[in-house]
């Protein structure tokens, strides 16, 4: 949930590193921190709050010279967000800095071990626990030392190392949580995302578990655990800088919306061939499946929710959608008749991955729904489709989950006609259907000036609720908490039929209810409910396809979509939702990009 950094090269170490912590703070934003080398001297600054505030501190502080470095961004996990607990952590004798993405689980165990050895800690954190450690295990060989390091620490880290004794070199490792390099001219790069280094280099180098790097200028070289060399392949990354940044956009929330147009094409056009679903990596016979198991954390689940309902309606296998992080405590009946789906944006979700495992043990094939390449997520899963959505920089997802969805779409009617349970006719009516979603997710950004007027209308509400039935539902679940996640106000998402089970208690004069009403076989139905609200005093702000008439009569106000066949409408129906969210955010001057107390990739449990 941190982002790391580390750069040596010939330029300036502190320039290159606070521009890249600059473009991972996304990943992490209560404090940050800087380390330079230069020859034997290892000086740091760390400051309490977003990367800016580092910035001018450091730009200010003339030791901070040098050609090699390590920085890094912070998610607390140990110890409250202040100066002290910020990253670098040195250790005592100011041999070694380290900045860590994780959590040490045997930290208080290693820590008193050290205590009794006569170190002081100054930090609340399991990163000094690390550092210190890494020092103990120190004797002038400093690989040996990482390796020792590695073996004796339970948990996840991505880290980043600089040693006093070995200048012009940085140091990076990783178990379950990512590291890249990027491999520059006369200048080498690592950091926890590709983002970090994504102006400099587009080669990179993906390391995996247990290995640790060793990165000069010149050379990177690559150890497994047992400390053997070992060779790596370079992969080029497709995307660029432009992708990574905000293009004139206020927020990456809103460039990434208005994106999704075009991050749904990717998604969908290199599987259709010859007006064909080509899935080239899924090399599975569904036929052997009794059941599929879609888990996930978030709006990953929210997507895994609609999944589930298109698979079930149109394949007429049994499917489930289960929270990551309950599946994975809950011994669940998963067999190797089971298909685990693994759906996740970033690939790094610590809950998802340990659903994974979980299943796998229990004999389960898993396939991943993944949006970045290399990620852990990609790595583990048996089979995985990745979701072509480029880099998602603000922390509401919102192309990475219609991008999910899309894959969900071409996966369910793949295998409908695997098991035989849709015609040619219906095939070719549903692969028309999903070539022009990009189209309709465009025209629906029509409707981003009528959104506007309309969260200028609602943005005071204190509690919002979103009701819908079946699919509607689904996306209401995902509408609520894009609402909540940046504008931090109360909302919860119903089925619809389920308000007057107690919930519609909650309904007063002028609580705002938005309607999903775009399941036109249960349109008389959802109806009814808004019908029951309104008599209770709530405002209605209904959506709905642009051919219903009837429901101009019952809302307060409307917003009209594309229409298409029932199971697309999901993910048509979630832009104006995204949208309304954004605006309201906006009007109530939240932080879009940086919704507080949250992080992009959820790296702990
Ligand atoms: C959604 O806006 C959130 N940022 C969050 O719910 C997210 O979807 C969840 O943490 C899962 O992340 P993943 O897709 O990277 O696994």
């Amino acid at each position: 949930m941190c982002g790391i950094i580390g750069f040596t090269g010939t330029g300036d170490a502190r320039g290159i590193i606070l521009d890249g912590l600059k473009r991972l703070e996304y990943r992490g934003y209560d404090s940050a921190g800087i380390a330079v080398q230069n020859g034997n001297e290892i000086n740091m600054v760390k400051a309490q709050g977003k990367v800016d505030n580092l910035i001018s501190i450091a730009e200010k502080n003339d030791k901070l010279i040098g050609t090699c470095g390590i920085g890094h961004t912070r998610w607390a996990t140990h110890g409250v967000p202040n100066d002290v607990n910020a990253h670098p952590h040195l250790s005592e004798d100011g041999k070694f800095a380290l900045v860590h993405n994780g959590i040490i689980e045997n930290q208080l165990e290693i820590k008193e071990r050290l205590i009794k050895k006569g170190m002081t800690f100054k930090s609340d954190t399991d990163t000094e626990v690390m550092v210190q450690l890494l020092s103990y295990n120190y004797d002038g060989d400093i690989k040996k030392a990482i390796l020792k390091t590695m073996s004796e620490i339970v948990g996840s880290f991505g880290i980043g190392v600089l040693c006093a004794d070995n200048p012009g070199i940085v140091y990076t490792a990783k178990v379950a949580s990512p590291i890249v390099i990027g491999l520059g001219v006369g200048e080498n790069y690592f950091g926890s995302d590709i983002t970090a280094f994504i102006n400099h280099t587009k080669n990179v180098i993906d390391l995996d578990d247990n290995e640790l790097a060793e990165v000069s200028k010149d050379k990177v070289t690559i150890y497994n655990y047992k400390g053997e060399e070992v060779k790596k392949s370079i992969r080029k990354v497709t995307w660029d800088i432009a992708a990574a940044e905000k293009s004139g956009y206020e927020h990456f929330m809103l460039k990434e919306i208005m994106e999704q147009p075009a991050a749904i094409k990717a998604t969908i056009e290199p599987r259709i061939k010859d007006d064909k679903i080509v899935f080239d990596e899924l090399n599975i016979d569904i036929k052997k499946f009794d059941r599929v198991l879609i888990t996930a954390c978030g709006s990953a689940y929210y997507a895994g929710c609609v999944g589930k309902n298109v698979i079930e309606k149109i394949c007429r296998l049994h499917t489930s959608a289960e929270v990551a992080s309950e599946l994975r405590y809950s011994d669940p009946m998963i067999d190797e008749k089971t298909l685990v789906i693994a759906v996740s944006q970033s690939g790094e979700t610590a809950d998802t991955i340990a659903a994974m495992k979980e299943a796998k043990s229990k004999g389960a094939v898993v396939l991943a729904i993944v949006n970045v390449v290399g990620s852990t997520i990609a790595k583990l899963a048996d089979y995985a489709i990745y979701t072509w959505a480029g880099p998602e920089i603000a922390v509401a997802t919102t192309k990475g989950y219609t991008t999910q969805i899309a894959v969900f779409y071409m996966f369910a009617i793949w295998a409908a006609k695997q098991l035989g349970k849709i015609d040619d006719k219906k095939y070719v009516e549903y692969i028309q259907d999903i070539k022009r979603l990009p189209e309709r997710a465009q025209r629906t950004l029509d409707l981003n000036t009528k959104v506007q007027k309309l969260a200028d209308k609602y943005f005071h509400n204190k509690s919002i609720f979103f009701i819908g039935r079946y699919f509607d539902y689904a996306v209401c679940l995902e509408g609520s908490l894009k609402l909540k996640e940046i504008s931090y106000i109360h909302s919860e998402a119903y089925a619809a039929g389920e308000l007057k089970h107690g919930t519609i208690a909650l309904i007063e004069e002028g609580r705002l209810v938005v309607a999903v009403c775009c399941y036109e076989p249960l349109l008389d139905k959802i109806i009814s409910n808004i019908q029951q609200v309104k008599a209770r005093g709530a405002e209605v702000l209904a959506l709905a396809m642009e051919d219903n008439k009837k429901i101009f009569k019952e809302a307060d106000d409307v917003l009209l979509v594309p229409k298409t066949d029932d199971i697309f409408m999901p993910i048509i129906e979630i832009i104006p939702l995204q949208l309304f969210a954004y605006y309201v955010a906006k009007n109530n001057k939240c932080d879009i990009d940086k919704p507080k107390n949250l992080a992009k990739s959820v790296t702990v449990e």
